[in-house]
């Protein structure tokens, strides 16, 4: 589990603030559900026989003698807020996106925490392959907002409760004799859920796995239009994809489509963003039945594929004070910029000159606004230009103005990308 400090947080917040304004563009409003739920939810969503329910929940019993636990994932509370606000009855296509920490005791690695953040959406009470399309389409048009180009998409059917049971059969058929051979846990998946043998990371399970019979040969009639009409849709909006028919998803509530973004950057943890259609869910936790679809990814894996590259602020304007009669001015005047949306930092009035310039060198200030008693006797300041070292002086009411023109009035080619993207939400706020 880990601390999130500075410059991780800031990278943090563009992406939230890209997914939120992205999501809302698709219609989905968010939803903040708690950290801690009953146990029970999940083991009734995720499974029973899943490792997260099996070997991963943080769970215990509280005072009350509740048995609950921090969440392992998203999708089971969002559905579980969803029939209990009563939503399942009123309204049709419901759409939510969350972000927050979720919990899984795994084995830490790189790009795998035991505290986790995800962010997700989920739509409800959307039948049609369209919905499986938009949604892989939305998960992909967000990577690709955020610069994350890299990445594959492998989708698959895993079938639906009409279809199923015959798959297990022929799996089951196909690994009974190999059986000894298998790993322990795969030896329990072959009594508990043998669609997940398909999954197994163990080199003997992967060699056999290979010749297993393929599930897209036992789909039933419905399964199999719903697929390649999610197909036709991709390939008409040029998305591109594989279909991987090994793909099974590690949670139980899946039907059909299954989808993952993956990336061979991050080693062993190489799925970025994953999700699928889960029809069944809504009704097996109580409410009517409604489908549903979604994907969640996880924030750190997206922050890992970004990089660590330091964002450098372009626009931050530092203030330096000559003396304590300017430090005693300068808050008016710093204030009066940061509520125009500026950012500006200044050093409290403390240390000298030089010493002040720096910290303005080492914050890339791309201007630094002087305070001097002399100056401040008329009401005016000097203004250093770090890019050109060109000083000017100018009048405390114009400070305003000179820095929003300098935003705002065509000379956005010295502006970086990050300046921008923050003057997006400044914007608002100016309006
Ligand atoms: P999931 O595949 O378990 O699906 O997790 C989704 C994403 O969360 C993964 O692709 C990965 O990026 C991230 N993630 C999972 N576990 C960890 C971990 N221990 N450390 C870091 N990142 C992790 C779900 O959770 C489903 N609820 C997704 C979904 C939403 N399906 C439908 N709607």
């Amino acid at each position: 589990m880990l601390d999130i400090c500075s410059p991780k947080c800031s990278d943090w917040q563009v992406i939230e603030m890209i997914a939120s304004d992205i999501f809302e563009n698709y219609g989905y409003e968010e939803i903040r559900t708690p950290i801690v739920e009953h146990a029970e939810l999940f083991h009734r969503s995720v499974g029973e026989k899943s490792s997260v329910v099996q070997k991963e929940m943080y769970s215990f019993t509280d005072q009350g003698n509740d048995h609950l636990c921090l969440r392992p994932e998203g999708t089971a509370p969002v559905v579980r807020a969803y029939i209990e606000s009563g939503a399942c009855n009123t309204q049709s296509q419901s759409k939510y996106f969350y972000m927050g920490p979720m919990f899984r005791r795994e084995r830490p690695q790189k790009g795998r925490q035991r505290q986790f953040h995800q962010i997700g959406c989920e739509l409800f009470d959307a039948k049609t392959p369209q919905a499986d399309a938009e949604v892989i389409e939305m998960a992909n048009y967000f990577l690709n907002e955020l610069g994350i180009f890299d990445v594959s998409l492998e989708i698959n059917s895993i079938g639906c409760a009409a279809c199923r049971p015959g798959y297990y059969d022929e799996l089951i058929a196909f690994f009974k004799d190999k059986a000894n051979d298998l790993c322990d846990n795969c030896k329990r998946r072959l009594a508990d859920n043998p669609l997940r043998i398909l999954d197994c990371k163990n080199s003997t399970c992967q060699a056999m796995i290979i010749d297993a019979p393929l599930f897209s040969k036992s789909w039933c009639d419905e399964c199999t239009d719903h697929f390649q009409t999610v197909r036709d849709e991709l390939d008409q909006l040029n998305i591109a994809y594989t279909v991987n028919e090994r793909i099974v998803r590690g949670l139980d509530y899946y039907v059909r489509t299954a989808f993952e973004f993956l990336t061979n950057k991050l080693g062993a943890q190489n799925a970025v963003l994953a999700g699928g259609r889960y029809d069944g869910l809504v009704a097996e936790l109580g409410g009517p039945d409604i489908s549903g679809i979604g994907f969640a990814m996880g924030v750190e894996r997206l922050l890992l594929l970004l990089g660590d590259k330091e964002p450098v602020d372009n626009g931050v304007i530092y203030v330096a004070c000559l003396g304590e009669l300017a430090t005693k001015q300068a808050l008016p005047i710093i204030s009066g910029l940061r509520h125009e949306g500026l950012h500006v930092q200044w050093s409290y009035g403390q240390g000298s000159m030089k010493s002040q310039m720096r910290r303005a060198n080492r914050l890339n200030a791309m201007a630094v606004i002087i305070l001097g008693e002399d100056e401040l006797k008329n009401d005016n300041v000097i203004i250093k230009w770090m890019d050109s070292s060109e000083q000017e002086i100018c009048c405390i009411r114009d400070l305003n103005d000179i820095f929003l023109g300098y935003f705002f009035d065509g000379d956005m080619d010295v502006i970086s990308e990050d300046i921008l993207n923050q003057l997006v939400v400044d914007d608002k706020e100016i309006q």
